[in-house]
């Protein structure tokens, strides 16, 4: 068995927590050879709350669970941890678009930042989910200098499992048929879920469902509006899917990438090889060595539906950084 990794998951009596932490305790993110140690951070009016969600994780005698750390400062909670799972932020409520929660949560992030650059582990690696995702992260990673920016992601992949659902229903098949289904640009009602290189039981999706105008319309805007349709009938945004869709995400920087497949990632841009302004964190397709790390696959072709929706995506992008640039150190 190797060493131990350590895990600070921030929120952790929020309800996305709630349904990942005894996940990432049973071994589904890391093995069921893995041990696990987790920081779990929260503020501290939520510290009872999450003495509760630490007696249930005790309570379920998780072979690989070594150690449970509970705390309301952030610097205790990114003290050697291997990954940071940025989830504690004010969710959306309904009517509101995750942008609008950007001055609120944006500034969690820069203490984040500084405390993952100052206690994490030298391998540490970060996924942010909580919203708007895509801007926190850059807001964290800008104040983590000392951490290569390549250590950063943002969570797209839920999008990504959604996008895959909706076309395996119209499809008729397996949702394990469906591959290669990319989400490009901002974690929002701008995302570009791209039909034109997914593929089902190795077709182009195009020729499967027939319909590009289901495919530019419906299809964009059932995954793009998911999370508010999600809010509209639960009251509450989406959790247990979240918390899947962040197992996924690192599952899929910890294992070889088959040939000819790509997951979803928001990364920072430098620019290549899709001209995505350098700096923004940008969702694009990925593979992964396994070992933690991603490269950005190149060659992906886009009609000009989707490069319209990128240019928007992008725009959107750049105006949240602006919106947050005083928080960018
Ligand atoms: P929640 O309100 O149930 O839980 C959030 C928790 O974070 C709360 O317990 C709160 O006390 C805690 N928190 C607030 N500020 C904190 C801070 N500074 N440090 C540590 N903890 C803090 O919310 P939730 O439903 O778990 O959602 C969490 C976030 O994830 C929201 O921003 C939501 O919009 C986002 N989200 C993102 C995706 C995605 O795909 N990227 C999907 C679902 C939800
Ligand atoms: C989602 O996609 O479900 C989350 O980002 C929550 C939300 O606000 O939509």
């Amino acid at each position: 068995m190797s060493k131990t990794i350590r895990v600070c998951v921030t929120g952790a009596a929020g309800q996305i927590d709630y349904s990942l932490l005894f996940r990432i305790a049973s071994g589904e993110m890391f093995g069921t050879e893995q041990k696990v140690a987790l920081n779990l951070l929260e503020i501290t009016p939520a510290l009872d709350a999450l003495k509760g969600v630490a007696m249930e994780l005790d309570d379920c005698a998780f072979p690989l669970l070594e150690e449970i750390v509970m705390t309301d400062d952030v610097n205790v909670a990114m003290k050697d941890v291997n990954w940071a799972l940025l989830v504690g932020s004010k969710p959306r409520g309904p009517g509101m678009e995750r942008g609008d929660l950007i001055k609120e949560n944006g500034p969690i992030f820069t203490s984040t930042g500084k405390a993952i650059n100052d206690h994490a582990a030298d391998d540490v690696r970060v996924v942010v989910v909580g919203n708007p995702c895509n801007t926190n992260c850059l807001i964290a990673m800008h104040n983590a200098p000392d951490i290569p920016r390549d250590r950063f992601h943002a969570m797209t992949r839920l999008d990504e499992n959604r996008a895959k659902s909706q076309l395996a229903e119209k499809a008729g098949v397996a949702v394990t048929e469906v591959k290669n289904m990319v989400i490009w640009g901002n974690h929002s009602a701008t995302q570009v879920p791209d039909y034109k290189n997914a593929t089902i039981a190795g077709k182009p999706a195009t020729d499967v469902i027939g319909d590009l105008a289901y495919l530019q319309s419906e299809f964009i805007s059932t995954v793009a509006k998911r999370g508010a349709a999600i809010i509209a009938a639960r009251g509450k945004s989406s959790a247990a899917s979240a918390a899947n869709g962040l197992i996924d995400h690192v599952k899929s920087l910890l294992t070889p990438t088959p040939q000819g497949e790509v997951f979803s990632s928001c990364v920072c841009s430098d620019g290549n090889p899709y001209g995505i302004p350098e700096g923004l964190i940008f969702s694009f397709p990925c593979r992964s060595n396994g070992d933690g790390t991603y490269e950005i696959v190149p060659g992906f072709e886009l009609d000009q539906h989707l490069t319209d929706g990128v240019a928007k995506t992008v725009a959107e992008l750049e105006s949240e950084r602006e919106v947050i640039k005083n928080l960018l150190g």
